[in-house]
């Protein structure tokens, strides 16, 4: 609420409460006979319109003056993202401030692994033959590989959104399988939980691999000798091939799918050659813009299985010009949507939940217009009192979002830049 609101609003409510009373004590009571318990009732009832528009003002001041939302929750940490503010002098911090550090980490080796379904390299093998294995689809044209090709497009399909069978198109971009297993939650709704429910959705989709039943993939499977034989080394007994334990096959083998090899984690890990000036650069400002208050941890997203928190965001969080442009709003509305990870994600665009954006340039300005209010429009934080009022409103500059480009490249794996997957260490020895 406006403060020139406040100012005239209470003194009004205060002026006409009082006249009231005065009304009540000087005319009314005597006249009435009231003593003086009586006058204060009718001066009360009297005067219930004014209580309650106080009552209402002071309520929407105190909303007003809350965060905004979607960043209510990172506030504390925020302070990281005043730090460079700060101490480049572009706006005046008058609270001292908490020195928090940002604590960069590098990716697991491994994916760490549900007690109910321990890898083993017979069932992550068979996993990955289920992953190639086209019998999974309905009409027997597509596998898991068709939309996330490993190696060519880095474990997605290069396409703004799916193509499942007989050329359907569907609603969302295909985001990539490496890595997947380092995350809480899967899809960019995050609907899932773990790859092994993650799993099932796709065979069964109508719009992608179109299976009718779980039935019928067991059926099909269970008529080769040699699925029988790959299930029955993977589970370790003769139990008949079930739907369940093709997820959970799939599932393993995804959690072999990690891309630690990449110039940001060789940084991390003490090589501190492996970062370009501008990816260095790149990496300060992911910092103090606050990028990292949303894509924090090694998988640079809270919903990362390894320090993560609060794996959801509005997104656009701030109104943005963006919004039209790119058809970010679901019905009208902002959506909630998981933070992606940012693991090869120079690799695997275009991007957002609708694959509407195809220069990742474009993408670092939504974010930093959509998520942390760098639009040029001081709309958010009115309220001069607070610290954040003062922040830098500007949209990034084109060298902050060259630079920013750059560090997110330090975090494309070496070897799917090359179309290959790593050797170390060998898949499935866990
Ligand atoms: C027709 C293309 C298509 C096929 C075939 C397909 N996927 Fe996907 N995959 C997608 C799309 C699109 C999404 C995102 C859907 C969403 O978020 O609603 C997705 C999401 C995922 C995710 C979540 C990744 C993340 O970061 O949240 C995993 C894991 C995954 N798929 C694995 C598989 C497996 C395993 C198979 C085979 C059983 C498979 N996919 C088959 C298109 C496909
Ligand atoms: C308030 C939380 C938040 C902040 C701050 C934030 N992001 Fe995001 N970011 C998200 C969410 C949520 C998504 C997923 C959007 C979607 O579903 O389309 C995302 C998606 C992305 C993507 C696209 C991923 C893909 O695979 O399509 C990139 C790139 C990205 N963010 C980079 C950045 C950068 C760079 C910054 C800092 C300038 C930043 N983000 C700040 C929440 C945030």
């Amino acid at each position: 609420m406006d403060n020139a609101l406040l100012e005239i609003g209470l003194p009004a409510v205060l002026i006409g409460f009082a006249s009231l009373a005065l009304m009540v004590h000087k005319e009314l009571g005597p006249f009435a006979g009231l003593n003086g318990a009586g006058r204060w009732l009718l001066t009360g009832v009297f005067g219930m319109g004014f209580i309650a528009f106080g009552i209402k003002m002071a309520v929407a001041f105190a909303i007003e003056r809350l965060p905004e939302q979607t960043i209510a929750p990172l506030l504390e940490r925020s302070v990281v993202a005043w730090q460079r503010a700060e101490s480049d002098g572009s706006f005046f911090n008058p609270a001292p401030v908490r020195q928090v550090h940002y604590v960069w980490q590098a990716l697991p080796e491994r994916a760490p692994e549900p007690a109910a379904n321990p890898g083993n390299p017979a069932k992550v093998a068979l996993g990955k033959r289920l992953f190639n294995e086209t019998k999974l689809s309905g009409d027997g044209t597509l596998s898991c590989a068709s939309c996330h090709d490993l190696y060519s497009h880095a474990g997605a399909d290069a396409l703004p959104t799916a193509l499942g069978i007989d050329d359907q198109r569907g609603p969302r971009n295909t985001p990539t399988v490496w890595n997947a297993a380092l995350m809480s939650r899967l899809f960019w709704d995050g609907r899932a939980a773990s790859l092994e429910e993650q799993a099932a959705g796709p065979i069964l989709n109508p719009l992608e691999m179109g299976m009718p039943t779980p039935a019928e993939a067991e059926r099909r499977l269970r008529l080769e000798a040699s699925y029988r034989q790959d299930f029955a080394r993977a589970f370790g007994d003769d139990a008949p091939i079930s739907f369940e334990r093709i997820a959970q096959a799939i599932a393993a083998y995804e959690r072999t799918l990690i891309t630690p090899d990449t110039p940001y984690d060789r940084f991390v890990r003490g090589d501190t050659s492996a970062l370009k000036p501008a990816q260095l650069r790149g990496m300060a400002l992911f910092e103090s813009l606050g990028c990292v208050l949303c894509h924090r941890g090694p998988s640079f997203s809270d919903a990362g299985l390894v320090g993560g928190e609060s794996a959801f965001r509005i997104f656009p969080a701030n109104e943005t010009p963006y919004e039209k442009q790119y058809d970010l709003l679901l019905d009208g509305k902002p959506g909630v949507w998981r933070i992606a990870s940012l693991r090869n994600v120079a690799l695997t665009g275009p991007w957002l939940h609708n694959g509407s954006v195809d220069k990742l340039e474009e993408v670092v300005r939504i974010m930093a217009s959509a998520q942390l209010g760098r639009s040029g429009k001081l709309h958010a934080w009115l309220n001069d009192d607070r610290q954040l009022g003062r922040a830098d409103r500007s949209p990034i500059s084109d060298d902050e979002v060259a630079d920013l480009v750059a560090f997110l490249e330090a975090l494309s794996s070496d070897s799917l830049l090359r179309g290959q997957r790593r050797q170390t260490p060998a898949a499935g020895t866990s």
